[in-house]
């Protein structure tokens, strides 16, 4: 087990290493700069098809549920089709509309999840088409879709997802930019864009995971608290949804992630003296928005980390500890914002004590409902 581990102390830890290489391998042969195009092979749909395509769902449970938000946020933004994200548990009890003008994407890690593996089925039996994302090669969910995209992340042991999720976004931004070419609603330029920064992303991973020391000590300070709470906007907002989970499944610490436009509508009230709030605010256009937030919470003496992009001076002034994210586009940030979210998580669990890749009552993959 020990040379399983690769040196590492846990499979969590080694996973979280393994994601500048997993990116790569997620990238590779699917990005052509020079053509300007996005070559996935096994996703068939033709143009045709997708002209007709009038609603997108995207289901999933667990991590792949959380990956599915940011999903929504990029393929609108690139497609401009309306995505609909559902848990694959709830989706399949509540009739949804869907019909042969449907997409569905399934998203598993396994490709073995009862209730996701039920959606898309159900999604099959009303005519709509179904493409899967998955991470294990002729799982249930890639034989029974119509077409799939692998996510090539590797084996992954640790039940707390890392590097399937990452993996899945930039899977998803693969489809996004895909599609969005082939409907001719995305410009040269953007495509560009999102393009280049695609392929910088294993490097500025890399570059992250260098600064572990740093997030390995506020996770320690912080490791003996009762609620933690993630505050972000968009992009931020859904990759907050990832973060808290981490830290729930594996260091048992009670973890919140809200939209920080809805804390006046409720949280608010649990914020006092020392509570301890993770702030993203990564994203430049809803920066301003995202610090007003933070002076919220600050006004209450919320102790607050921020998670920015590097060269924002501006947010030091409200924060009591910054953490800096390397440039990107907007749009990928999530894919490098989550690392250091699920370093805290790991050193937080380690701090505590925890069984961190077996955490009690979980599962790697729920084959039953
Ligand atoms: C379990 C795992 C999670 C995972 C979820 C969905 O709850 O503990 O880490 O996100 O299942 O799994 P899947 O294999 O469908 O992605």
């Amino acid at each position: 087990i020990a040379a399983e581990k690769g040196g590492y102390a846990h499979f969590m830890l080694k996973e979280i290493h393994e994601q500048p290489r997993a990116f790569k391998d997620t990238l590779t042969g699917r990005l052509n700069l020079e053509k300007h195009e996005v070559k996935l092979d096994d996703i068939k749909i033709t143009r045709n098809e997708l002209e007709k395509i009038e609603k997108i769902f995207i289901v999933a449970c667990g991590t792949a549920y959380h990956a599915g938000v940011v999903g929504k946020y990029i393929i609108e933004k690139l497609c401009k089709i309306p995505v609909e994200v559902d848990i694959a548990s709830e989706f399949r009890y509540r009739e949804p509309m869907m019909d042969e003008n449907t997409l569905v994407i399934i998203i598993s890690q396994s490709g073995e999840t009862a209730d996701t593996l039920a959606a898309l089925r159900e999604a099959k039996n009303k005519g709509s088409r179904v493409i899967a994302i998955t991470n294990v090669v002729g799982s249930s969910v890639a034989r029974e879709a119509d077409d799939v995209l692998y996510t090539w992340a590797g084996p992954e042991i640790a039940v707390a997802s890392t590097k399937a999720y990452s993996t899945q976004l930039i899977a998803l931004t693969l489809i996004a930019l895909r599609f969005a070419k082939e409907l001719g609603t995305i410009s040269h330029e953007l495509f560009d864009e999102v393009a280049v920064e695609l392929k910088k992303l294993p490097e500025k991973a890399d570059l992250l995971l260098t600064k572990e020391e740093e997030i390995k000590k506020l996770a320690e300070r912080y490791s003996q608290v009762e609620h933690l709470f993630y505050i972000g906007r968009g992009l931020d907002y859904a990759v907050a949804l990832e973060g808290a989970l981490k830290l729930k499944e594996i260091s048992y610490i009670h973890a919140e992630a809200y939209a920080a436009g809805e804390l006046k509508h409720g949280t608010l009230a649990l914020i006092v003296n020392g509570t301890p709030v993770i702030a993203l605010a990564t994203q430049e256009h809803l920066f301003e928005k995202t610090l007003s937030n933070i002076k919220e919470v600050k006004a209450r003496e919320a102790v607050v980390i921020g998670f920015a992009k590097e060269g924002n001076e501006e947010i030091k002034k409200s924060v009591d500890h910054v953490f800096y994210i390397p440039k990107t586009h907007p749009m990928l940030m999530p894919i490098l914002t989550v690392i250091p979210l699920q370093l805290f998580a790991y050193h937080a669990a380690v701090a505590r004590g925890t069984d961190v890749d077996k955490p009690r009552n979980l599962a790697k993959s729920v084959t039953v409902e």
